[in-house]
């Protein structure tokens, strides 16, 4: 395992949540952060605040990831602040229900630009320009091994997203390893109390809800285990279990 000191990261969907776990994760390491928001900016800048006070750099990068070469635009911005990313995590995602009955042609295609393109072409410049990029983490969901029949245009973007992690994790060795995190119940979508999650606590077999904690660790370990890529870890309760390889 390595240390993360002195290091920098780029985390997309950074001011909230998940994202914002996974900042604060990195920083108390000794990261250096880039906190990417695209509406959140109160909540971006005082998670600078915090970082900043905990004696790490932090900066919020504003992007709307929703067109084609936003992801581009994003790493420009990013590497205008430092030429040296070390690490890039695409975790920003649109989670909107969709159903085969109601799925319009355009839920399709602005699933698959926020949660499958922009993160690939943002990896792919991130590649090609950061000084010293070593890793990425993308950021997937338990139920790719499954049929997610309620986020239909969703699902079909994080099976997008989980093909160009392991083509990704082909092209880009030996210099940068990509790797996935497949979280389960964790938090609520936004404007759900945590009553939406207790009611599906039965859909795993360890019955139980995960936390922030146990999620960011889990990135933190893909990004300091250096023989590890290709890789998706199911931070989930076991839920990938009611899922299948067969096919994919
Ligand atoms: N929550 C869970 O339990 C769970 C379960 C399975 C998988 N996941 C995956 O884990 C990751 C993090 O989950 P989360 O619940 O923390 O995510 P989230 O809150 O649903 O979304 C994270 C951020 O994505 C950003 N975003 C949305 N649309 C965007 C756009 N057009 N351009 C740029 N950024 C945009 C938003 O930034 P602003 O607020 O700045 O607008 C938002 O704060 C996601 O990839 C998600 O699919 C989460």
């Amino acid at each position: 395992m390595i240390t993360i000191k002195g290091k920098t990261a780029l985390i997309t969907g950074s001011a909230k949540r998940i994202g914002r776990a996974c900042a604060l994760k990195l920083a108390r390491e000794g990261t250096d952060i880039l906190i990417h928001y695209n509406t959140s900016e109160d909540e971006a800048e005082e998670l600078a605040r915090v970082i900043r006070m905990n004696g790490q750099k932090a900066w919020a990068i504003q992007q709307d990831l929703s067109y084609p070469e936003s992801g581009e635009e994003l790493m420009s911005k990013a590497l205008s602040i430092t030429k040296n990313i070390d690490y890039l995590v695409n975790s920003a995602s649109l989670f909107p229900e969709s159903t085969y009955k109601d799925v319009k042609e355009s839920d399709f295609g602005a699933n698959i630009q926020v949660n499958a393109l922009s993160p690939f072409f943002l990896s792919r410049a991130f590649a090609r320009e950061s000084r010293s990029g070593e890793c990425i983490i993308n950021f997937l969901d338990t139920r790719i091994l499954d049929n997610d029949k309620q986020h239909l245009a969703y699902h079909i973007s994080k099976r997008v997203l989980f093909s160009l992690t392991r083509i990704l994790s082909e092209e880009l060795a030996p210099s940068i390893r990509v790797n996935a995190v497949a979280p389960g119940l964790v938090i609520p979508p936004p404007g759900e109390s945590y009553e939406y999650l207790k009611k599906r606590i039965h859909t795993n077999p360890l019955n139980k809800i995960g936390t922030l904690d146990q999620v960011s660790e889990s990135m933190l370990f893909l990004i300091k285990n250096t023989f590890i890529t290709g890789q998706v870890l199911f931070v989930d309760g076991g839920r990938h279990l009611k899922g299948s390889f067969y096919g994919l």
